[in-house]
């Protein structure tokens, strides 16, 4: 896999620095051309903690100056999310009480648009656009795994033994996506489609490894994988009928039945044994488990916002 396409100054810079033989780094000090330049940035940054590039010298993930301008990114990026987020103190019982803020949370559904309306040329746009998190699903959560006391770890364990496929590869829910996106006839190698996707797409994303790479931000980490899997189960059902009303393949559709079942049961793992136990042992990071969770919500919001408002206008 080869570093994305630039998308303004400062990625064209980093890159650069990325693909110098030397490790020498020329000035990161740029600021971005924009949202797209700046999100790009820092997903091919975070990138070089996961799989990689080809044309970037593994050296440079722990480069300084690489890891000044990903600190100078996240905390612009982490005030922007946190300025979007109203703080909200949750009521007792903690688990009922995450739950209700989660389906209090209204906003637009693209898993409703797929199960009644949209075309096939629309749901390949969207798996192509999915497939940036898909094809490393959970990875991003793994990183909290020694960053937790006992009983949340054993949980968030539990969660992740079922994501990685309970030993069996051909049953990582990773490769059950890419299974998927061949016999749709799409590429099922790692960022096919990443120079496609939208700065909504790297945004929900970089979210996911801004919170995964800080120990700071665990509870952050953890809220949002309560919204993902408390928001899974039903929509998941209504893409698996949509890709069928679509006559999408079997082995796609086996991916969102996959999550039906599963994610009604790693919802009560991720509020109640993963999230409670953790604030029941660190009362002090409820708040950063509903900023987590809230981010969750917006992110996919405005994913969602965006790719109604094309298709409506197109
Ligand atoms: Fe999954
Ligand atoms: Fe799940």
């Amino acid at each position: 896999m080869l570093l994305p396409k630039a998308r303004g100054e400062l990625s064209e810079a980093l890159y650069d620095a990325l693909r110098s033989e030397t490790g020498e780094v020329g000035s990161l000090h740029l600021q971005p051309t924009d949202g797209d330049d700046a999100q790009i940035a820092l997903w091919a940054m975070y990138e070089l903690h996961y799989a990689g590039f080809e044309d970037a010298g593994d050296e440079m993930e722990w480069h300084p100056d690489v890891l000044r301008l990903r600190r100078r990114l996240e905390r612009d990026f982490e005030a922007e999310l946190r300025a979007r987020h109203t703080a909200t103190t949750l009521d007792e019982p903690f688990a009922e009480s995450l739950f209700s803020f989660i389906a209090d949370h209204d906003g637009p559904s693209l898993a409703a648009y797929v199960q009644r309306k949209a075309d096939r040329e629309q749901v390949l746009e969207l798996l192509r656009h999915r497939s940036i998190y898909h094809l490393k699903e959970s990875d991003p959560i793994a990183w909290v795994v020694p960053r937790l006391p006992t009983a949340p770890k054993a949980a968030l364990m539990e969660l992740q033994f079922d994501e990685y496929g309970d030993g069996d590869p051909n049953r990582l829910h990773a490769h059950l996506f890419a299974l998927g996106l061949e016999a749709a006839g799409l590429r099922p190698d790692l960022y096919a489609y990443i120079d496609d996707v939208p700065v909504e797409i790297l945004e929900l994303n970089n979210a996911m490894s801004l919170f995964g790479l800080h120990r700071r931000l665990r509870a952050a980490a953890l809220g949002h994988l309560a919204a993902f899997e408390a928001t899974s189960s039903l929509p998941s059902r209504r893409m698996a009928q949509g890709l069928a009303r679509l006559e999408l393949p079997p082995e796609m559709i086996a991916y969102y039945e996959e999550h039906v079942e599963a994610d009604a049961v790693h919802e009560q793992l991720a509020v109640r044994t993963i999230c409670g136990s953790l604030v029941a042992e660190e009362p002090q990071l409820v708040d950063d488990v509903v900023f987590g969770a809230f981010t969750c919500l917006d992110l996919e919001d405005r994913y969602a916002q965006r790719m109604l408002d094309e298709w409506a206008a197109a």
